[in-house]
């Protein structure tokens, strides 16, 4: 079935958070950002500001009457600068108008003296001069120094992997005003309406029950609004607060591209050793993490870059260790795979360079060392149901690959200046929050007297369509049509403690909650129709809104059901609490069974090279993809195809650029180029692997959000075989993104 949102988004109709009517009298805010990426605030200076007609107030750090603090994992991080700033766009005051015109004319207007300090950019140097954000943390297995000498092959090389604007389709911002008695609701693009609610209580002293937060849904977050929406929320309440008005701030683009944080680039050296039949025996690595200015989630992505470090592989061998770095960028934060993808391109790279060495196809080293049943991860968690072998496989046979490789080496050798490339992506993403506590959540159900049924959960609508399977999970289990299901806001008076829709666990955790809630109901509900119907009530279950009796339909129906129960006053109102079971993870060993369950696949990917200008086109992508029981097939497949086109863009044209001082060159759609549907490939086609999927994925339908977006990675790959396919002497480098002058460059090395 289309998501239940699709109309709406086609006639303009979904609300976001600046379509919420105002209340009259609502204000704006706009952020006073660092003009620099490092100094010392010496004086703030609003007189001219307070000047401009319209303008209310300008906050500073100074009038936050709470804390002024908005560090989730580690308290590293001001709402407002205070004698400091650490990266350029830094917010620093808040500006209060009446219109929002005048707040961001006003903005521009409050004169700040700085005296610039050195910024720090590159993670290694951030390392060299001890400025880390936590501790470096090693996740190992076996004894690498000790199988060295077994290998026939030892390659070492460095990667330098660039960052992702996440350039969600709505910028941050929220709408805040005060109700009574300092009771203040906020309304906010966030994926983590806890986080904004803790966030707005820590910074204006109160506690989180004065504090409701209420989300619709988001015109994306890709994980850019998993933390970082807590901010811009908290100076919306805060204005609100201060000035007893509603207050709305809503970013404009180019202060959110500037001001907010991006997919963490990475540095790293590796080292893979490999026996004459290509088994991979040893993968050391050092990763240098580009934090940015403050910690935000750095320590958790960081966790899933080490988790994810060995890709679709078994290594017995490995010691891999990140730093997480502070450097004088904004504070980069989640992005659509969280640290895996960075990860799986260190060993993607060692496993390509490898075959560089070796004179073999990548592909050959790829499926000598794939995941099988049994397999011990890193972590020490056991690889169960197993399919990256089953994918390849069928990737492999249905795509025809040994033909596919021969008919573009064919074209090789017929053209010179036009080459084409292939490359193969096996993924392996595992499905949990890597902090256990996180995986937890909650469903409210109320089932109404005319049998319409209200749902709420802690998941958030950003697109992903999370809001069409809750529905379905409720009409699916209640056995009645889905029309009589509202999925209703996401919003912190009805389901508390949320973690952040993130993970892709979003569909799994609420909608394993709203299933036991339902549960509950539907077991009252049976036995007010066993009494009914005078027979016990196993012999019964509902479907298509029919109460069904030992297989055969009775003449009770969902609506006379639902009354009947009312009048008996049995309760219509449920709460459902999901936690994960059997995942656990010990910290000081670094090793658990931190993951539901795992996603498999395999992408390939093919591209065509124009050896002149360096440009090039991503031709087709093939995937397998384990889905396990989809729940949505059409919502799964429109994952599949947006991660892909995200994760290629990542790795080829989207470039961020910073000056020496820190400032951000690429601040604007002109200079940040992110794939359009020219660049899109020629085709998608994507096979669903048969299986029947996990008990622990929701009704069996895998998670699907992040995963995808991996298979990207072999179109960087693809580009490289066509590169080397033009210029055989070429060494691949292993620098992303492969922009087309980068390519250039390769090309001519
Ligand atoms: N799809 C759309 N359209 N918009 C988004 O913002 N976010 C991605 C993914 N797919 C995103 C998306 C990310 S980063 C995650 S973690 C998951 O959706 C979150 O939703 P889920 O847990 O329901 O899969
Ligand atoms: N994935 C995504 N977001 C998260 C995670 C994770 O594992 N942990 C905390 N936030
Ligand atoms: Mo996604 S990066 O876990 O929000």
């Amino acid at each position: 079935m289309k998501n239940i949102d699709t109309i709406g988004h086609v006639t303009g109709k979904s609300v976001y958070l600046d379509d919420i009517p105002t209340i009259s009298g609502t204000l704006h805010a706009a952020v006073v950002g660092s003009a620099i990426a490092h100094g010392k605030i010496l004086k703030v200076d609003t007189t001219e500001a307070l000047r401009l007609d319209g303008v209310v107030k300008v906050i500073t750090c100074t009038d936050i009457p709470g804390e002024n603090q908005i560090g989730g994992i580690v308290e590293d991080e001001t709402l407002l600068a205070e004698d400091e700033v650490h990266y350029q766009g830094q917010p620093i005051a808040v500006v209060i108008a009446k219109t929002e015109r005048d707040a961001h004319k006003a903005a521009k207007m409050v004169r700040i003296d700085y005296q610039e300090l050195e910024p720090v950019t590159d993670p290694r140097i951030a390392k060299e001069k001890g400025l880390l954000l936590i501790p470096p943390r090693s996740f190992s297995m076996g004894n690498p120094s000790e199988v060295w000498s077994h290998c026939k092959y030892i390659v070492d090389d460095s990667i330098e992997l660039g960052g992702q604007e996440h350039l969600y389709i709505e910028t941050q911002g929220a709408y805040a005003y005060p109700v009574e008695g300092g009771y203040i609701k906020v309304h906010s693009s966030t994926q983590g309406p806890t986080a904004v609610q803790k966030t707005v209580a820590r910074v204006l002293g109160l506690p989180m029950n004065l504090i409701e937060v209420d989300v619709v849904r988001l015109g994306g977050g890709f994980g850019g609004k998993e933390d970082q929406a807590s901010g811009f929320a908290a100076m919306a309440a805060l204005a609100a607060h201060i000035t007893g008005k509603p207050v709305k701030l809503v970013l404009p683009r180019h202060d959110d591209m500037r001001m907010t944080g991006k997919r963490h680039p990475y540095s790293g050296d590796f080292r893979i050793g490999l026996t004459a039949d290509l088994k991979i025996l040893a993968f050391e690595t050092t990763l240098y993490q580009n934090g940015g200015a403050a910690a935000d989630l750095s320590p958790a992505i960081m966790e899933r870059t080490l988790f994810h470090s060995t890709g679709s592989y078994y290594i017995p061998n490995t010691r891999v260790t990140v730093y997480s770095c502070k450097t004088n960028l904004p504070p980069n934060t989640a992005f659509r795979g969280f640290g895996g993808p960075q990860g799986m391109f260190v060993i993607e790279s060692a496993i390509a360079k490898a075959a560089e060495t070796i004179g073999v196809s990548a592909i050959e080293i790829q499926k000598a060392n794939l995941l099988k049943e049994n397999d011990e991860f890193q972590y020490g968690q056991k690889a169960e149901n197993v399919n990256a072998r089953k994918c390849f496989a069928l990737a492999s046979e249905k795509f025809d690959l040994e033909n596919l490789r021969k008919s573009i080496e064919n074209y090789n050798q017929n053209n010179k200046y036009s080459k084409r490339g292939l490359a193969v992506m096996p993924l392996c993403f595992g499905i949990s929050f890597t902090n256990t506590a996180m995986n937890q959540a909650r469903a409210l159900v109320h089932i109404y007297q005319d049998g319409s049924v209200s749902v709420s959960t802690g998941a958030i609508e950003m697109g992903q369509g999370v809001n069409t399977k809750m529905a379905q999970v409720a009409s699916i289990l209640l056995g009645i049509d889905i029309s009589r299901v509202k999925i209703h806001s996401t919003n912190t008076t009805r389901v508390a403690n949320t973690s952040p829709t993130a993970a892709s666990s979003g569909a799994d955790l609420n909608g394993n909650a709203l299933r036991i809630a339902i549960a509950a109901l539907k077991k009252r509900l049976l036995k007010v129709a066993a009494e009914l119907l005078e027979c016990s009530d196993d012999e019964l279950t509902i479907e298509n809104e029919t109460v069904i009796r030992n297989g055969e339909p009775t003449a009770l129906k969902w609506n006379e059901l639902v009354k009947k129960a009312h009048l008996k006053r049995v309760a219509l109102t449920e709460n459902g609490h999901y936690a994960t079971p059997v995942i656990y993870f010990d910290k000081t060993k670094e090793k658990g069974h931190p993951f539901a369950y795992h996603v498999y696949g395999t992408g390939v990917v093919t591209v065509t090279l124009d050896c002149i200008r360096g440009t090039y086109t991503i031709d087709d992508v093939y995937i397998v993809h384990d889905f396990g029981n989809s729940i949505n097939p059409l919502i799964d497949l429109g994952q599949v195809e947006g991660a892909v086109v995200q994760g290629i863009g990542w790795l080829t044209l989207e470039e961020l650029a910073f000056d020496p001082k820190g400032r951000l060159l690429s601040n604007s759609l002109s200079t940040y180029k992110v794939p359009d549907i020219h660049f899109a490939p020629k085709s998608i086609q994507c096979i669903p692997l048969p299986t029947n999927g996990p008990e622990l994925a929701v009704l069996r339908s895998k998670a699907i959000g992040e995963p995808p977006f991996m298979y990207g990675i072999a179109a960087y790959f693809a580009i490289h075989n066509a590169i080397k396919a033009f210029n055989p002497s070429y060494s691949i480098k292993l620098t992303a993104p492969l922009t087309p002058e980068r390519v250039l460059m390769h090309l001519y090395q």
